[in-house]
């Protein structure tokens, strides 16, 4: 075994606390499995360089107990197949999982589980890390039992069984859910102490269904008078949002699969909507009903949440699209650098207009911009990951990204946003994330300005 594998960046949180040697060979990994272009190798070279005792100490695989003694799992007979019939992370990633917020909420009914942003790669978020965000609980539908509904302003009812959709056309697309109160406990001042925390209300999967303009055209809708849909859950809560028709036939579809398998019941098995690029409540899990109308429903869920508080006093109502808005999820608030030298800053950025066309970071506060890598895939409405070379000379530094959407929009800072949105919302915050690395090496969620 190359003693560079020993450390995956997954544990990138059990680093924190590790004894310093142990970061280099996560960063010589690093190195070794990717493909570096010449600029970028130079520049890794020179940091592998400046820190002189990485070379004599980690590069020397005589020195590693683990390569001179083999390991045990190399001299015995593995697991057979099938065990477990559904497979699971490994025992030594247990610390990844999605976390509630102590004190957020009185109940864990209505209430918020937060993705761990900074233990994903990619862009696509495992089925058992995505967000939860219920109102009333989640349910365990019977497949069997449940029906979806199309009524209103159509021609003819209709009513599907999940069987029925499931022989329909399908797509499947990825895109990113995002709650409306992503980010919501920062508008004051810096709350929480983790990306998990500020904006952990967000994921990206791959979703399969039927587009909703099928559906629609089948039972015949108004095309005269129809404006909107409404769309209701089946759970406890009836959560129902009211979305402008234009969207519905556009992009909107209804699923049942999730990154490849039926949707997990926590994210509304057996059936969602999913709004792409629409705030996360507008893609309505346990989906039972759309109804075609020619005005807004007013629903509890649009009139007294999901509002934004605007500065003069008056609610804003139906602010649907989540802005283009961009975050650094390693390092990130909560770790610890534990030696200078080469970093990968890496991060997310989304649009709910359409793609990300370039993020850009900054580790002085803003005062200097250098634009970032996109290596992956960049598509419409989903996550796009982005990353930034960085050699990290132990004096303190202030990490923020800044995404540019195709519709030419730049993710504001606080101050700007604050200057038009007030300080006394909720919902909808897409400002500029601040992460501040200190001389130490510990990073803290501060805000600027
Ligand atoms: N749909 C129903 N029926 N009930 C709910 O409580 N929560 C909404 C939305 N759809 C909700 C719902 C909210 S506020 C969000 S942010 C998303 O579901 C969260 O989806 P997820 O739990 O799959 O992440």
């Amino acid at each position: 075994m190359d003693s560079t594998d020993r450390i995956s960046r997954s544990q990138r949180g059990q680093l924190q606390a590790a004894p310093e040697s142990f970061l280099q060979p996560e960063l010589i990994s690093e190195i070794s499995q990717h493909g570096v272009d010449k600029r970028r190798r130079g520049l890794l070279m020179s940091a592998l360089a400046t820190a002189g005792a990485v070379a004599s100490g980690v590069l020397n695989a005589a020195d590693d107990p683990e390569i001179v003694n083999v390991p045990e799992w190399s001299r015995m007979l593995g697991k057979g197949v099938a065990s477990p019939a559904y497979g699971q992370p490994s025992k030594y990633e247990t610390h990844v999982t999605r976390r509630q917020s102590p004190g957020l909420t009185q109940t864990t009914q209505a209430s918020v589980s937060f993705s761990p942003l900074q233990h994903m790669f990619g862009i696509i978020t495992a089925s058992g890390l995505h967000f939860e965000r219920h109102h009333q609980g989640w349910v365990d539908i019977d497949p069997r039992r449940h029906r979806f509904m199309i009524n209103g302003l159509v021609k003819t009812p209709m009513v599907f069984t999940l069987e029925e959709l499931m022989r329909l056309p399908s797509v499947s697309r990825i895109h990113f859910v995002e709650c409306g109160a992503n980010t919501g406990m920062e508008w004051g001042n810096s709350a929480v102490p983790t990306v998990q925390y500020t904006h952990g209300m967000l994921s990206c999967s791959e979703f399969t269904g039927v587009p909703l303009s099928l559906l629609l055209d089948m039972a015949g809708y108004d095309k005269e008078r129809a404006r909107v849909i409404l769309a209701e859950g089946a759970d406890g809560s009836s959560n129902s949002r009211t979305i402008n028709i234009e969207n519905a036939l556009d992009d909107v579809f209804v699923a049942y699969g999730m990154n490849g398998e039926m949707i997990r019941p926590e994210n509304g098995y057996p059936l969602r909507l999913i709004t792409p690029g629409l705030q996360g409540v507008s893609s309505v899990k346990w989906l039972r009903r759309v109804e075609v109308g020619d005005q807004p429903y007013a629903t509890k869920d649009e009139s007294v949440h999901y509002v934004d508080l605007m500065p003069d006093g008056l609610q804003r109502q139906y602010s649907s699209i989540q802005e283009a808005k961009s975050v650094i999820t390693n390092p990130s608030g909560g770790q610890k650098l534990l030696s200078h030298g080469y970093y990968n800053i890496t991060g997310l950025a989304w649009s709910g207009r359409g793609t990300v066309k370039k993020v850009e970071v900054s580790v002085d506060g803003g005062r200097n911009w250098r634009e970032a890598r996109i290596d992956g895939p960049v598509l419409p409405k989903a996550l796009t990951r982005f990353n930034f070379d960085w050699v990290w000379d132990g004096s303190e530094a202030l990490l923020q990204s800044r995404v540019t959407d195709s519709t030419g929009y730049i993710q504001p800072s606080k101050p700007e946003l604050r200057e038009v949105r007030g300080t006394r919302s909720l919902y909808h915050n897409n400002a500029i994330q601040t992460w501040k690395v200190a001389a130490s090496g510990e990073v803290a969620n501060v805000q600027l300005g």
